[in-house]
């Protein structure tokens, strides 16, 4: 189904209401989409991006009454937009790849495309569909580095690719439940922008001097209204911490289950937000998103073979891995008789620029002295969150 926006541009794509992995481990509780859009001017016809090359059916029949297309306009090489891009030219033999220079090598490389068929575009380079203005701008990182944007001048819609983007499955082509569209543009952030926050940052300046009346993203419901989704990036990328701890843990026999209830309610006396996450059953985004806006991560882990248990390792190696603006970190746990725990740990996040705040590990359950441990650690963390 094609959707109109404005007089001759609309929307194509696909709402993948079902998806629940992106990348095969990426948590998708409410689906996505890939949305490609249409431009049509008075001489010309663009098609900016395509969609997951597993649900091409969808946006080949959307073409079908598009007589032709001058310009495929491929903002970012990865799959979800560029993988029917073989079946669009196929199907269009006149038509032309605009891209950055990076994604034409990119894109050659993951997908049967004849370097012929690619122009590149520079950077603020535009391109005239006849009363249709097509401004290229580079970004990279948003999310991969030869990515680009798409900003239509005569009307004000910058079209951002997975820049400001949500995995949303929604049949409302604009945003209606900014809570909803929060929480999963957020979560979009926390799991596929935040390791690159320091170059969006940059991007961010360069929109804040331009006048954009709609951002068009390639994945969630369009924003007809985007100033707060451009000023909640800002808040997300800034340096600036808040007073939050999270707390991703898991227990196998109680006890590191007891510490962690205890350390959660000594922060909360001192005023903190504090969000605990028991790996055994938390979905991984959650914890992504937490990890956004929190000034120190307490990571609870028995030991299992002298090291960290399992899960807990791979959500610290995540962790490490979305370079979060964490200033401080601590580990408690149990053993039961010996560990390494901390060590492994603390070898796994050379990426988080923490100030380690002395580790509560214990043998076996824990006993008065190891409350009151784990009662000092919490007056550090409160001491070193008022200096934030
Ligand atoms: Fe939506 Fe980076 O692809």
């Amino acid at each position: 189904m094609k959707r109109t926006i404005i007089d001759q541009v609309s929307w194509l794509g696909v709402v993948d209401w079902n998806r629940r992995l992106f990348d095969s481990f990426v948590p998708l509780p409410d689906g996505t989409s890939y949305n490609a859009y249409l431009v049509e001017g008075t001489e010309k016809i663009a098609l900016l991006d395509t969609v997951d090359p597993a649900q091409k059916d969808i946006l080949l029949s959307q073409l079908e009454d598009v007589p032709k297309i001058d310009y495929l306009v491929v903002h970012h090489a990865e799959q979800d937009h560029s993988g029917t891009i073989p079946d669009v030219l196929e199907k269009y033999p006149e038509a032309v790849v605009l891209t950055t220079a990076k994604a034409k090598g990119l894109l050659m490389e993951h997908m049967p495309i004849q370097p012929e068929r690619i122009r590149t575009v520079e950077d603020g380079e535009t391109v005239s569909l006849g009363g249709k203005t097509l401004r290229f701008l580079h970004m990279p990182w948003v999310h991969w580095p030869e990515t680009m944007v798409t900003y239509l001048e005569e009307d004000k819609i910058l079209f951002s690719c997975d820049f400001l983007g949500s995995h949303l499955a929604t049949s409302d082509l604009y945003v209606v439940d900014k809570g909803q569209v929060f929480e999963a543009a957020k979560r979009y952030y926390a799991e596929i922008m935040m390791p690159f926050r320091k170059m969006i940052r940059k991007h961010l300046e360069r929109l804040g001097e331009m006048d954009i009346a709609m951002v068009a993203p390639s994945h969630g419901p369009i924003y007809d209204s985007p100033d707060w989704i451009i000023d909640a990036y800002r808040d997300w990328t800034g340096d600036k911490p808040k007073n939050e701890v999270v707390i991703p843990y898991i227990s196998m026999h109680g006890s590191t289950a007891k510490m962690v209830a205890h350390m959660v309610s000594a922060l909360v006396d001192k005023g903190i937000t504090v969000r605990p996450f028991d790996l055994e059953v938390t979905d991984i985004g959650k914890l992504a998103i937490a990890l956004v806006d929190a000034a120190t991560i307490v990571i609870g882990t028995p030991t299992v073979h002298a090291g960290p248990h399992p899960n807990v390792f791979y959500a610290t190696h995540l962790a490490n891995s979305l370079r979060p603006k964490l200033k401080f970190a601590s580990v408690i746990g149990s053993y039961g008789w010996g560990t390494q725990a901390v060590e492994r740990l603390i070898g796994l996040i050379p990426n988080l620029k923490v100030e380690l705040l002395d580790p509560v590990m214990i043998k076996g359950d824990p006993g008065e002295a190891d409350l009151k441990a784990l009662d000092d650690l919490a007056d550090a963390i409160a001491e070193k969150h008022r200096t934030l």
